[in-house]
């Protein structure tokens, strides 16, 4: 199910490791006071007014960073990109605050930032770093030539780091060729991480060999998005069933494998906001009996808690059945499920994607080049 060569099947010890993470992760303003206790970590000059809003891609990049530093790579450089800062440096984007939380969940091992991808800064970094450290590499697209997918900027940033191996572990930005996804397999030996492995594996599993009852749970805002995976999974799986916006705005199918929501909530004003009673307990004896199920797009607006009820009744009964093979994937479901699980240890799913566009693209068939450079096994 997985062809690629992952951290698992080369030798790290002593090597210089480059890690691509996708730490793009959603952002909210401090309020004023509340960094007084922060730890500083090496930078001071980054002066981030921003706090994480959910840390589950730093989490979900442990389980390789932690294999890393079991398995003595002499030094972990990990690279990523916040946002979609244009080329343009914007403070408000840097990566800062993703060291922080490194550091905080890495207890006792050093966790340094520095605030540039290559050059002489970099180089100074790398010198610093003690064997068994990390270092954190600035925002990647504060520079025009991450997207550009450039050779000349993948040798640029592995000649300040002298990386001697590439992992990739950002499943969330594969779908992209960018010089951190793609260019850079052109100059390292090259293989997966952890999670990327367990998210193609896992994503491809449900495409290919789902125990059925299999239930495919469809909301979210834009059709265009979702039509995608509602004709991919036409054919393999039981039902499809389709709320969220799509559903309140109206989404019509003839096939009779597509259930779409049939009343809502609403709001004083007549908009509709949530799937309604009828809806939900329909969906929820539909998922009594599943055995797989894929849910990408929530189900009402669950920023505002008042519109949170279906997608948060959908959400304890897949994760409180052991029986159910659950995949959740987009951010916006991803994040409110996790969230979730913080409050509920209880609830278990097999996999909380870290991945939006590129779930979406692998679950429907599209080609990722930022998987397609890595060794074959
Ligand atoms: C994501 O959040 O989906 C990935 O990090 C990719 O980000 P992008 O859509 O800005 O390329």
């Amino acid at each position: 199910m997985f062809s690629k060569k992952t951290v698992r099947d080369i030798d790290v010890e002593d090597k210089i490791v480059l890690v691509r993470t996708d730490y793009n992760v959603p952002l909210v303003p401090v309020e004023a006071g509340e960094l007084e206790n922060e730890p500083i970590i090496i930078n001071p000059t980054s002066e981030s007014k921003q706090q994480i809003a959910s840390d589950l891609r730093i989490h979900a990049s442990l389980p390789t960073i932690k294999y890393l530093l079991e398995h003595k790579a002499a030094k972990i450089i990990l690279m990523s990109h916040l946002g979609r800062p244009n080329g343009q440096r914007d403070k408000s984007l840097s990566l800062y605050v993703a060291a922080e939380k490194l550091a905080e969940l890495l207890p006792g091992v050093t966790v340094n930032f520095v605030d540039d991808v290559s050059g002489p800064e970099v180089e100074m970094a790398i010198e610093d770093l003690p064997d068994g450290g990390i270092l954190l590499l600035e925002n990647l697209r504060f520079s025009p030539e991450e997207e550009a997918n450039s050779e000349e900027f993948a040798r640029e940033i592995v000649d300040s780091t002298h990386a001697e191996l590439f992992v990739q572990d950002g499943f969330a930005v594969v779908h992209r060729a960018h010089t951190s996804t793609e260019a850079i397999t052109h100059i390292l030996p090259s293989v997966a991480g952890l999670l990327l492995e367990k998210e193609v594996k896992t994503l491809t599993e449900i495409t290919k060999n789902p125990a059925h009852p299999f239930i495919v749970l469809i909301g979210g805002a834009k059709v265009a998005d979702k039509q995608p995976l509602i004709d991919k999974f036409s054919s393999v799986a039981d039902t499809i069933y389709v709320g969220g916006k799509i559903a309140a705005d109206g989404y019509k199918s003839n096939n009779p494998k597509i259930i779409v929501a049939e009343d809502f909530d609403e709001d004083s004003t007549g908009v509709k906001l949530d799937i309604g009673p009828v809806s939900t307990t329909k969906l929820v004896e539909l998922l009594q009996n599943a055995k797989t199920v894929l849910w990408n797009g929530v189900l009402g607006k669950v920023e505002d808690a008042a519109y949170a009820t279906a997608s948060t009744i959908v959400a304890k009964v897949i994760g409180e059945n052991p029986n159910i093979t659950s995949v959740i994937c987009g951010g916006d479901t991803s994040g409110f499920v996790e969230n979730l699980c913080a409050d509920d240890p209880e609830l278990k799913f097999s996999l909380v994607s870290t991945g939006g566009g590129a779930a979406l693209e692998l679950l429907s068939g599209q080609a990722l080049p930022g998987v397609d450079g890595l060794e074959d096994l």
